[in-house]
């Protein structure tokens, strides 16, 4: 398979400070909170002892080598495609090789049209192909050329024929489309749309650029970063590229889930979830997204296999989150209502390990922003082993939503800073859904550790938690 090689490059770009987003129809409810909330008792045991059997054992950098597996091993791991697979196939043996019973789930997905980009000395860049462009495995090759603006025919230089042109993408759908016509009009054999900016403030991703009419050369969407990098490499000399693009159609992702069964006969069928997205998207190694939230749940099954549960425990590697969290809406919705009633708490690591200044804690974050199970067993582990890192907060875009949803108490562990609730002002590090998202640019090994003894030792409190009816 071909790996993704990334030249790392510094960049100091102006796009810096909080994001602003949508304001919140929530007063600050968060502001205050440091103390153990009142509603929740740990056990009825405030002494820590319990804890260290999990913060004795976890260990970080552990968690980082799943990470490097994941991110470097396998590389970007878009849904329902081979690399999905073969991350599904990584956590399985994990999960198997600590004894736990495994099972694969399932299920289709909708078509992905994935572009690579072959350089000279074998590197190859993954990126979104229009799926009206040229789509082949018959490589275009051709050289480079950079083309500022793009909008105006005059734009192109008079040796634009047989080339390949990168041009930064304009935001708007209508003007990056005449773009690539005034491209196509020059005679390019090939086009390169340079994304700038992410939803989120973050630096660029790469995307499937959406086109009217179809054109017989490849188009191609690059994220922000590989046109930095490209633009680079011109810099010093002609560049050669390769693109071929293919359309992967009847595509199945799937959702690796393996269970811990309680001994304890009351138990009853209750269970506790540890769930976290193995998927990425396009062209990005997804280091902390989720490499980060995988690596998590890895650790901690292996330090949990050592301890007989109160309740069943299932380890859960949900497929294609960023499709659109599919992996864990096919989990909830083929479940009886039984079933979900069954289910005492999702604890769902979704960005566990940025390296990221400004993101400060560790929020524990429900749909509605209401504590829950899953928040509070955390802030209270928090509480009990003086980490002031985890904080409750209110969040949704990650595989904790489907269960809310369906009434079950779930939260999304990340690192942020959130400066106001309302309106929402956060810092998200501007690497995340990049090919820049990689363990040595985004993850910290404190920040792992942080996160596997706080949510460790809040889950381990949870499923040793007395089932009602035990003696
Ligand atoms: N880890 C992110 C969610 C996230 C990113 C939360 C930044 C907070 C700050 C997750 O993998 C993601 O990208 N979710 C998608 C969900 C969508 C596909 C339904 C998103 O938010 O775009
Ligand atoms: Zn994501």
């Amino acid at each position: 398979m071909t790996k993704n090689k990334f030249k790392k490059v510094a960049l100091t770009l102006a796009l810096s400070g909080a994001l602003v987003l949508s304001a919140s129809p929530f007063a600050s409810p968060y502001a205050e909170v440091v103390e153990t909330p009142i509603g929740y008792t740990s056990n009825g045991n405030q002494d820590s002892s319990k804890d260290q059997k999990i913060i004795k054992r976890v260990d970080a950098e552990r968690a980082i080598e799943h990470i490097r597996y994941l991110s470097e091993e396998i590389g970007p791991r878009p849904g329902g495609l081979n690399a999905e697979k073969e991350a599904a196939d990584y956590v399985a043996s994990q999960l198997r090789s600590h004894g736990y019973d495994v099972e694969y789930q399932y299920f289709p997905v909708a078509d992905q049209f994935i572009a690579e980009v072959a350089f000279a000395n074998g590197d190859s860049w993954q990126m979104g192909a229009a799926p009206n462009g040229t789509l082949s495995n018959d490589p275009v090759s051709g050289e480079v050329i950079f083309v500022e603006g793009g909008t105006d025919a005059s734009d192109f230089p008079a040796d634009t024929e047989g080339k390949i042109v990168l041009m930064t993408r304009e935001s708007s759908t209508a003007n990056y489309r005449l773009q690539v016509d005034n491209a196509v009009n020059a005679g390019a054999s090939g086009v390169i749309l340079q994304s700038v900016v992410g939803g989120r403030g973050n630096y660029g991703s790469t995307f499937n650029p959406s086109l009217t009419q179809a054109y017989d050369i490849p188009v191609f969407g690059a994220a922000f970063i590989q046109g930095e990098w490209l633009k680079e490499q011109l810099e010093e000399g002609p560049v050669a590229l390769e693109l071929t693009a293919e359309q992967h159609s009847n595509l199945e992702s799937v959702n690796v889930i393996g269970t811990k069964k309680s001994k304890n006969k009351k138990a009853n069928g209750k269970e506790v979830i540890l769930s976290a997205h193995m998927d990425s998207v396009v062209g990005a190694p997804g280091a902390n997204d989720n490499a980060s939230g995988t690596g998590l749940m890895l650790e901690l099954a292996r330090v949990f296999k050592g301890y007989n549960t109160d309740k069943d425990l299932k380890f859960i590697a949900f497929g294609s989150e960023e499709r659109g969290l599919l992996g864990a809406r096919h989990y909830v919705d083929q479940l009886t209502q039984e079933e979900r009633d069954n289910i005492e708490a999702v604890f769902n690591p979704d960005m566990v390990a940025t390296k990221y200044e400004e993101a400060r804690n560790l929020y524990a974050m429900t749909v509605d922003g209401s504590t829950n199970i899953v928040t509070d067993s955390t802030v209270a582990a928090g509480a009990r082993l003086g980490n002031s890192d985890i904080l409750p907060g209110k969040f949704g875009s990650s595989d904790h939503v489907p269960f809310h949803n369906a009434g079950i108490p779930s939260a999304l562990f990340i690192w942020m800073g959130i400066d106001s609730w309302d309106p929402l002002v956060y810092h998200i590090e501007k690497v995340y859904h990049t090919p820049q998202d990689t363990i040595e640019d985004n993850i910290s090994s404190e920040r792992m550790q942080s996160a596997l003894e706080v949510i460790g030792a809040g889950l381990f409190d949870v499923v040793r938690k007395d089932v009602p009816g035990l003696d």
